[in-house]
């Protein structure tokens, strides 16, 4: 049965990620303890009317309270409209109204290699699944067990410009290989995320997963290479969301059925992370 719980929270901490970006820490016990990584909320101001909707934002990472307890969650974002013209004026104390946790999240890594491939915003995701990989972390209300821990943990981040880049205090972890691109070469490899991706494959392809998430055009080309190196991919959809928990079919995609045919699936309750070669990209 779907349990998800609204809350009345309290904005912790506020602070800025990369040019028009900010990271805010939002006061939620529950919630903290029960995301996983993948796994989103949404989000509106306690009170008015405007916007009305709530938005939908990727678990960053879950804060922790100084007995090690799940206090709260951090989320990333980026200014692009209305909402998130608001949140960029949030500050400390403010009440919004956050509910989730929402949809599958990014199933536990099991392999040899785990390569995430984030573009812009979508690197978000990835703190708490790099995290969890390397064992530093666990979410969960029965926290989830790796039988079979990534050897190798790998980060590919592409970003227009240098001045893009957010977290890179965060993601500075040990046993992280941390590679960078930029479209306009301000630092790391000067050209696409998606030509780190395929130069790691290249060299050793055995094994491998791959984690994306990032504008839809790089989704579509990080699947494609996985195809054609028969990596297996899932990708986490960032599709525009009216209620977050099924009940408006706004957030619908479409996927490929076993027989060849197609059909809609909720990005909200059926993803937003699916396994790249069902979905019509
Ligand atoms: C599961 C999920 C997780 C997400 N996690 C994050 C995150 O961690 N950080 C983050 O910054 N964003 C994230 N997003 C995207 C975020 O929800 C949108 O940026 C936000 O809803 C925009 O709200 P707004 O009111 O500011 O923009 P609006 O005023 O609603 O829209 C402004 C402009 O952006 C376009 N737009 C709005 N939403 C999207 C979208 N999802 N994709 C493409 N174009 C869009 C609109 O068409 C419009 O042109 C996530 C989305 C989903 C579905
Ligand atoms: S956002 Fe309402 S059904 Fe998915």
């Amino acid at each position: 049965m779907l349990c998800v719980k609204q809350h009345q929270a309290k904005i912790v901490a506020v602070r800025a990620m990369a040019q028009d970006t900010w990271a805010v820490k939002v006061h939620a016990p529950e919630l903290a303890s029960a995301i996983t990584p993948g796994q989103f909320f949404m989000i509106r101001p306690a009170t008015g009317s405007d916007p009305l909707l709530g938005r939908p934002f990727a678990l960053y990472d879950i804060v922790r309270d100084s007995a090690g307890q799940p206090s709260g969650v951090e989320f990333g974002f980026v200014k692009v409209g209305k909402m998130t013209t608001l949140m960029s004026q949030w500050s400390e104390g403010e009440e919004v109204s956050i509910w989730g946790p929402l949809g599958n999240g990014f199933p536990v890594p099991e392999c040899r290699h785990l390569i995430c491939v984030a573009g812009g915003i979508g690197q978000t995701p990835f703190l708490g699944v790099i995290r969890e990989a390397l064992g530093l972390e666990s979410y969960g209300i029965s926290p989830r067990s790796i039988t079979t821990r990534p050897q190798q943990v790998s980060l590919c981040y592409g970003v227009r410009s240098a001045r893009y880049l957010a977290g890179l205090e965060e993601f500075t972890i040990p046993g992280l290989d941390l590679q960078i691109a930029t479209d306009d070469g301000t630092t790391g490899h000067h050209g696409y995320v998606t030509q780190l991706l395929q130069a790691k494959l290249a060299q050793n392809s055995e094994g491998v997963h791959v984690y994306c998430c990032g504008p839809e055009p790089m989704m579509k080309a990080v699947a494609e290479i996985c195809k054609a190196a028969a990596v297996p991919c899932w990708l986490s959809l960032e599709t525009p969301m009216a209620c977050g928990f099924g009940a408006c079919f706004s957030c619908v995609t479409k996927v490929v059925e076993p027989d060849g045919s197609w059909d809609y699936r909720r990005t909200c309750v059926e993803g937003p992370v699916f396994r790249a070669e069902q979905l019509v990209l």
